[in-house]
């Protein structure tokens, strides 16, 4: 029996898990293709059923892999995607919109963000994002890449204070966000989305993470993602192609690090005492 994955609850009270799937890369080459599919939904089958994708990813392409990864299950799961900055106008956010629904043949995307801060005014994108919620074809909006200033800018304009999520770049070796933004959203109970969660592969070389991950009998990947699920309000978002290794990610929930290992994790990967600027991928 699995240990469940724990969740996460949304402004609006609907809970989701803290621990999804990320689709940056794929849809990019037609041959691997299989197994992304294949892979996403391995995921879905174990309860990883947030799958964050982007108008960006592969050209729309990755939306297109994963309209067809949920094709038949769309209820079991929640999507996420993303408006460029330079298409986040009134008009140009409500037709990016239509472009990704009809790319993942869906009738609403469950999480619409800002991909990151454009020139169009936050007014305009939040007044946008709100019409398409209104209209049903977004269950909640959210943004990316903002900062502690960003979204204090964002919570003065008309509607922002609806915000559901902040996707932002957090993992073990990125840990900015501790000082501000991250207690900053859960006084909020805003969730913050852990993207590049495992550092895109990079973590897993770190001596400190093999040792800790070898005393467990894991995997490092898994302790790079027990670290996020530890933290309340945060959904980790790892991605992968391949279904053993997504099973392997799933897994991380079984782990139980003593308070010493996260100690000498704290040691490894220091959490900050003074603000850092927001970093980004
Ligand atoms: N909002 C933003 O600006 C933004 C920016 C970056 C990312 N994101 C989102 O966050 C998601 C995750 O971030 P990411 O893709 O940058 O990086 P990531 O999830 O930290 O790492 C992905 C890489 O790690 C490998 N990997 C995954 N699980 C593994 C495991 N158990 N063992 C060994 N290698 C493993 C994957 O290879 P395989 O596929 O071969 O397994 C892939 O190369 C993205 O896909 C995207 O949806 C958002």
């Amino acid at each position: 029996m699995l240990d469940s994955i724990p969740t996460v609850t949304l402004p609006a009270g609907n809970s989701v898990p803290a621990l999804g799937q990320g689709t940056w890369n794929m849809g990019e080459i037609a041959a691997r293709a299989k197994d992304e599919i294949a892979s996403l939904q391995a995921g879905i089958d174990r309860g990883m059923t947030v799958i964050d994708t982007a108008e960006m990813y592969a050209d729309g392409r990755s939306e297109k892999l994963v309209g067809k990864a949920i094709d038949g299950r769309r209820a079991e799961v929640f999507v996420v995607s993303k408006v460029y900055p330079w298409n986040a106008s009134r008009k140009g956010t409500i037709e990016a919109c239509e472009r990704s629904l009809q790319r993942m043949r869906i009738e609403r995307i469950d999480l619409y963000l800002l991909h990151w801060r454009g020139n169009h005014p936050l007014a305009e994108t939040v007044e946008a994002m709100e019409s398409l919620q209104l209209s049903g074809m977004i269950g909640a909006w959210g943004v990316s890449n903002f900062d502690v200033d960003d979204m204090e800018e964002l919570l003065a304009v008309p509607g922002g204070k609806n915000v559901a999520a902040n996707q932002v770049l957090y993992n073990l070796g990125r840990r900015g966000i501790e000082f501000d933004l991250l207690p900053w959203c859960q006084e909020r109970n805003i969730p913050v989305m852990a993207y590049s969660p495992i550092e895109q592969g990079r973590l897993l070389h770190h001596p400190e993470v093999v040792r800790i991950a070898k005393a467990y009998q894991a995997t490092p990947a898994q302790v790079a993602l027990a670290f996020l699920l530890e933290r309340t309000g945060v959904i980790a978002i790892p991605k992968s192609a391949s279904a053993q290794r997504v099973a392997e990610n799933r897994d991380c929930v079984s782990l139980d690090i003593t308070e010493e290992d996260w100690k000498a994790l704290d040691a490894a990967f220091p959490p900050p005492d003074n603000k850092k600027p927001l970093e980004m991928i």
